[in-house]
Protein backbone atom coordinates (compact mmCIF):
# COMPACT_ATOMS: atom_id res chain seq x y z
CA UNK A 1 0.00 0.00 0.00
CA UNK A 2 1.40 3.30 -1.11
CA UNK A 3 1.27 6.38 1.90
CA UNK A 4 -1.05 8.82 0.46
CA UNK A 5 -2.87 6.85 -2.11
CA UNK A 6 -6.87 6.30 -2.06
CA UNK A 7 -5.94 2.60 -0.65
CA UNK A 8 -4.41 4.38 2.12
CA UNK A 9 -6.87 6.88 2.93
CA UNK A 10 -10.05 3.68 2.81
CA UNK A 11 -7.42 2.13 5.59
CA UNK A 12 -7.23 4.88 7.72
CA UNK A 13 -10.55 6.32 7.70
CA UNK A 14 -12.51 2.94 7.69
CA UNK A 15 -9.99 1.67 10.81
CA UNK A 16 -11.15 4.67 12.91
CA UNK A 17 -14.79 5.09 11.93
CA UNK A 18 -14.84 0.49 12.70
CA UNK A 19 -13.20 1.04 15.84
CA UNK A 20 -15.61 3.29 17.72
CA UNK A 21 -17.20 2.69 20.34
CA UNK A 22 -20.54 3.40 21.91
CA UNK A 23 -21.20 4.85 25.56
CA UNK A 24 -23.23 7.14 27.38
CA UNK A 25 -20.91 9.08 30.02
CA UNK A 26 -23.68 9.18 32.09
CA UNK A 27 -24.20 5.45 32.71
CA UNK A 28 -20.74 4.34 33.31
CA UNK A 29 -19.90 2.33 35.96
CA UNK A 30 -18.97 5.04 37.88
CA UNK A 31 -17.70 3.58 41.49
CA UNK A 32 -18.48 4.58 44.86
CA UNK A 33 -15.41 6.07 46.68
CA UNK A 34 -14.78 6.03 49.92
CA UNK A 35 -13.68 9.66 52.00
CA UNK A 36 -10.44 8.70 51.23
CA UNK A 37 -10.83 8.03 48.04
CA UNK A 38 -12.90 11.26 47.10
CA UNK A 39 -10.24 13.13 48.40
CA UNK A 40 -7.82 11.71 46.14
CA UNK A 41 -9.62 12.43 43.35
CA UNK A 42 -10.76 16.08 44.35
CA UNK A 43 -7.01 16.65 44.84
CA UNK A 44 -6.21 16.08 41.49
CA UNK A 45 -4.83 19.51 40.59
CA UNK A 46 -5.83 19.33 36.30
CA UNK A 47 -9.02 18.31 36.22
CA UNK A 48 -10.42 21.87 35.17
CA UNK A 49 -7.47 22.04 32.42
CA UNK A 50 -8.58 18.54 31.01
CA UNK A 51 -12.21 19.82 30.70
CA UNK A 52 -10.68 23.09 29.10
CA UNK A 53 -8.39 21.14 26.50
CA UNK A 54 -11.20 18.13 25.57
CA UNK A 55 -13.65 20.98 24.82
CA UNK A 56 -11.21 23.16 22.65
CA UNK A 57 -10.63 19.55 20.93
CA UNK A 58 -14.25 19.09 20.75
CA UNK A 59 -14.67 22.37 18.94
CA UNK A 60 -11.19 22.68 16.90
CA UNK A 61 -11.92 19.33 15.20
CA UNK A 62 -15.96 19.09 14.40
CA UNK A 63 -15.04 22.84 12.87
CA UNK A 64 -11.85 21.68 10.83
CA UNK A 65 -14.52 18.31 9.63
CA UNK A 66 -16.76 21.18 7.97
CA UNK A 67 -14.14 22.00 5.71
CA UNK A 68 -13.05 18.58 4.02
CA UNK A 69 -14.42 17.58 0.92
CA UNK A 70 -13.54 14.19 0.90
CA UNK A 71 -17.02 12.76 2.45
CA UNK A 72 -14.84 9.69 3.91
CA UNK A 73 -12.65 11.59 5.28
CA UNK A 74 -14.79 13.94 6.14
CA UNK A 75 -16.81 11.71 8.40
CA UNK A 76 -14.09 10.05 10.25
CA UNK A 77 -12.76 13.70 11.86
CA UNK A 78 -16.65 14.32 12.67
CA UNK A 79 -16.26 11.53 14.53
CA UNK A 80 -13.47 12.35 16.11
CA UNK A 81 -15.30 15.46 16.92
CA UNK A 82 -18.12 13.91 18.52
CA UNK A 83 -15.28 11.82 20.63
CA UNK A 84 -13.33 14.56 21.97
CA UNK A 85 -16.90 16.30 22.86
CA UNK A 86 -18.04 13.37 24.74
CA UNK A 87 -14.41 13.41 26.94
CA UNK A 88 -15.71 16.85 27.88
CA UNK A 89 -19.02 15.44 28.55
CA UNK A 90 -17.09 12.50 30.49
CA UNK A 91 -15.43 14.83 32.91
CA UNK A 92 -18.32 17.01 33.90
CA UNK A 93 -19.90 13.95 34.38
CA UNK A 94 -17.15 12.65 37.07
CA UNK A 95 -17.04 16.79 37.95
CA UNK A 96 -20.68 16.62 39.05
CA UNK A 97 -20.44 13.28 40.76
CA UNK A 98 -17.57 13.66 42.79
CA UNK A 99 -18.50 17.48 43.66
CA UNK A 100 -14.73 18.26 42.18
CA UNK A 101 -14.27 21.73 41.83
CA UNK A 102 -13.75 23.57 39.27
CA UNK A 103 -13.66 26.98 37.46
CA UNK A 104 -14.55 27.11 34.26
CA UNK A 105 -12.65 29.29 31.35
CA UNK A 106 -13.90 31.35 28.96
CA UNK A 107 -12.87 29.51 25.38
CA UNK A 108 -10.31 31.56 23.51
CA UNK A 109 -10.92 32.07 20.01
CA UNK A 110 -9.82 29.33 17.88
CA UNK A 111 -7.00 29.69 15.18
CA UNK A 112 -8.98 31.08 12.03
CA UNK A 113 -6.30 28.90 9.75
CA UNK A 114 -8.34 25.69 10.59
CA UNK A 115 -6.26 23.19 9.02
CA UNK A 116 -2.93 24.50 11.82
CA UNK A 117 -5.58 24.79 14.20
CA UNK A 118 -6.23 20.94 13.71
CA UNK A 119 -2.46 20.34 13.00
CA UNK A 120 -1.13 22.10 15.93
CA UNK A 121 -4.05 20.07 18.11
CA UNK A 122 -2.88 16.89 16.66
CA UNK A 123 0.63 17.38 17.52
CA UNK A 124 -0.60 18.25 20.83
CA UNK A 125 -2.29 14.90 21.24
CA UNK A 126 0.63 13.44 19.98
CA UNK A 127 2.44 14.58 23.12
CA UNK A 128 0.46 14.62 26.01
CA UNK A 129 -0.83 11.17 25.06
CA UNK A 130 2.82 9.73 24.76
CA UNK A 131 3.31 11.15 28.36
CA UNK A 132 -0.11 10.11 29.11
CA UNK A 133 0.78 6.79 28.69
CA UNK A 134 3.15 6.43 31.06
CA UNK A 135 1.54 8.85 34.02
CA UNK A 136 -1.73 6.48 33.72
CA UNK A 137 0.32 3.43 33.99
CA UNK A 138 2.02 4.55 36.94
CA UNK A 139 -1.39 6.04 38.74
CA UNK A 140 -2.53 2.66 37.85
CA UNK A 141 -0.21 0.44 39.52
CA UNK A 142 0.15 2.98 42.56
CA UNK A 143 -3.90 1.84 43.06
CA UNK A 144 -4.09 5.95 43.87
CA UNK A 145 -7.90 5.31 42.69
CA UNK A 146 -9.79 2.24 42.44
CA UNK A 147 -9.17 0.23 39.44
CA UNK A 148 -12.99 0.69 38.85
CA UNK A 149 -12.18 4.29 37.84
CA UNK A 150 -9.27 3.41 35.56
CA UNK A 151 -11.21 1.23 33.39
CA UNK A 152 -13.47 4.35 32.85
CA UNK A 153 -10.56 6.03 31.88
CA UNK A 154 -9.08 3.11 29.61
CA UNK A 155 -12.34 3.80 27.47
CA UNK A 156 -11.08 7.76 27.00
CA UNK A 157 -6.91 6.48 26.86
CA UNK A 158 -8.02 3.92 24.19
CA UNK A 159 -10.24 6.57 21.68
CA UNK A 160 -6.96 9.26 22.22
CA UNK A 161 -4.57 6.38 21.10
CA UNK A 162 -6.88 5.92 17.90
CA UNK A 163 -7.03 9.88 17.31
CA UNK A 164 -3.35 9.74 17.43
CA UNK A 165 -2.82 7.18 14.68
CA UNK A 166 -5.51 8.74 12.79
CA UNK A 167 -3.65 11.92 12.91
CA UNK A 168 -0.69 10.73 11.80
CA UNK A 169 -1.97 8.83 8.83
CA UNK A 170 -3.97 11.82 7.87
CA UNK A 171 -1.04 14.10 8.09
CA UNK A 172 0.71 11.50 5.72
CA UNK A 173 -1.68 11.32 2.94
CA UNK A 174 -2.37 15.30 3.34
CA UNK A 175 1.32 15.76 2.99
CA UNK A 176 1.21 13.42 -0.20
CA UNK A 177 -1.78 14.87 -1.51
CA UNK A 178 0.02 18.74 -1.69
CA UNK A 179 3.07 17.70 -2.80
CA UNK A 180 4.82 17.53 0.21
CA UNK A 181 5.46 14.21 1.24
CA UNK A 182 9.09 13.78 0.61
CA UNK A 183 10.35 11.99 4.19
CA UNK A 184 12.55 15.59 4.54
CA UNK A 185 9.99 17.41 4.06
CA UNK A 186 7.38 15.34 6.79
CA UNK A 187 10.63 15.48 9.21
CA UNK A 188 10.74 19.15 9.25
CA UNK A 189 7.03 19.73 9.35
CA UNK A 190 7.04 16.91 12.52
CA UNK A 191 9.70 18.78 14.57
CA UNK A 192 7.88 22.18 13.84
CA UNK A 193 4.58 20.97 14.94
CA UNK A 194 6.11 18.96 18.02
CA UNK A 195 8.29 21.98 19.16
CA UNK A 196 5.57 24.43 19.28
CA UNK A 197 3.45 21.41 20.84
CA UNK A 198 5.99 20.99 23.84
CA UNK A 199 6.00 25.28 24.35
CA UNK A 200 2.26 25.34 24.91
CA UNK A 201 2.83 21.92 27.03
CA UNK A 202 5.54 24.20 28.93
CA UNK A 203 3.50 26.90 28.78
CA UNK A 204 0.51 25.32 30.94
CA UNK A 205 2.77 23.94 33.23
CA UNK A 206 4.09 26.80 34.43
CA UNK A 207 0.49 28.15 34.37
CA UNK A 208 -1.41 25.12 36.88
CA UNK A 209 1.98 25.94 39.00
CA UNK A 210 0.90 29.14 39.55
CA UNK A 211 -2.66 28.59 39.91
CA UNK A 212 -2.46 25.64 42.08
CA UNK A 213 -0.04 27.32 44.44
CA UNK A 214 -0.88 26.86 47.85
CA UNK A 215 -2.41 23.77 47.20
CA UNK A 216 -0.78 20.92 48.92
CA UNK A 217 -1.13 18.15 46.22
CA UNK A 218 2.77 16.97 45.28
CA UNK A 219 3.55 17.23 48.85
CA UNK A 220 0.71 14.99 49.93
CA UNK A 221 -1.52 13.32 47.34
CA UNK A 222 1.05 12.42 44.74
CA UNK A 223 3.12 10.79 47.37
CA UNK A 224 1.34 7.93 46.79
CA UNK A 225 2.73 7.02 42.98
CA UNK A 226 5.54 9.32 43.16
CA UNK A 227 7.22 6.96 45.28
CA UNK A 228 10.10 5.26 43.59
CA UNK A 229 9.68 7.52 40.57
CA UNK A 230 12.85 8.26 38.85
CA UNK A 231 12.71 9.99 35.23
CA UNK A 232 13.94 7.23 33.71
CA UNK A 233 11.27 4.53 34.96
CA UNK A 234 8.85 7.33 33.72
CA UNK A 235 10.19 7.24 30.21
CA UNK A 236 10.73 3.88 30.28
CA UNK A 237 6.88 3.23 30.92
CA UNK A 238 5.77 5.95 28.43
CA UNK A 239 7.88 4.31 25.70
CA UNK A 240 6.75 0.66 26.80
CA UNK A 241 2.65 1.73 26.82
CA UNK A 242 3.09 3.44 23.23
CA UNK A 243 4.78 0.42 21.88
CA UNK A 244 2.63 -2.06 23.78
CA UNK A 245 -0.53 0.52 22.86
CA UNK A 246 0.17 0.74 18.81
CA UNK A 247 0.66 -3.05 18.97
CA UNK A 248 -3.06 -3.33 18.88
CA UNK A 249 -3.20 -1.50 15.88
CA UNK A 250 -3.38 -2.54 12.20
CA UNK A 251 -0.22 -2.97 11.05
CA UNK A 252 -0.22 -1.21 8.01
CA UNK A 253 -0.84 1.78 9.56
CA UNK A 254 1.51 4.40 10.24
CA UNK A 255 2.11 5.24 14.28
CA UNK A 256 3.52 7.91 15.83
CA UNK A 257 7.35 7.41 15.68
CA UNK A 258 9.02 10.88 16.82
CA UNK A 259 8.31 10.79 20.32
CA UNK A 260 9.39 6.42 21.05
CA UNK A 261 12.16 7.08 18.71
CA UNK A 262 13.47 10.14 20.79
CA UNK A 263 12.40 8.58 24.35
CA UNK A 264 14.49 5.21 22.77
CA UNK A 265 17.62 7.44 22.20
CA UNK A 266 17.42 9.66 25.99
CA UNK A 267 16.65 6.04 27.26
CA UNK A 268 20.17 4.13 25.62
CA UNK A 269 22.02 7.36 26.76
CA UNK A 270 21.03 7.18 30.19
CA UNK A 271 21.74 3.46 30.30
CA UNK A 272 25.05 4.05 28.72
CA UNK A 273 26.17 7.22 31.52
CA UNK A 274 24.56 4.89 34.41
CA UNK A 275 26.67 1.60 32.88
CA UNK A 276 29.70 4.10 32.66
CA UNK A 277 29.46 5.05 36.23
CA UNK A 278 28.72 1.65 37.79
CA UNK A 279 32.13 0.65 36.26
CA UNK A 280 34.93 0.28 39.00
CA UNK A 281 37.83 2.46 38.06
CA UNK A 282 40.76 0.32 36.71
CA UNK A 283 43.70 0.82 38.41
CA UNK A 284 46.80 1.99 36.01
FE1 LIG B 1 -10.02 13.83 23.98
FE1 LIG C 1 -8.37 13.04 21.11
Amino acid sequence: MKIGSAEHRDLFCNHFISTYTDYDPATLPWPELDEAGLQRLRSVPFWQEVLHTERRAGAIVQAFAQTIDDPLVRKAVDLQGFEEARHAALILEMIRRYDIVVEEKPMEPINADIVTAFRDFGFGECLDSFLGFGAFKIARQSGFLPDSMFKIFETLMYEETRHIVFFVNWMAWRAVQEGRGAAWQRHLTTSRFYWRALSRLIGTVRRGQQVNDGRDFSATQASVFLEGFTFRKFLEDCYSENRRRMSEFDAELLKPAFLPKLADTALSSLRLWSFSRRRPKQAI
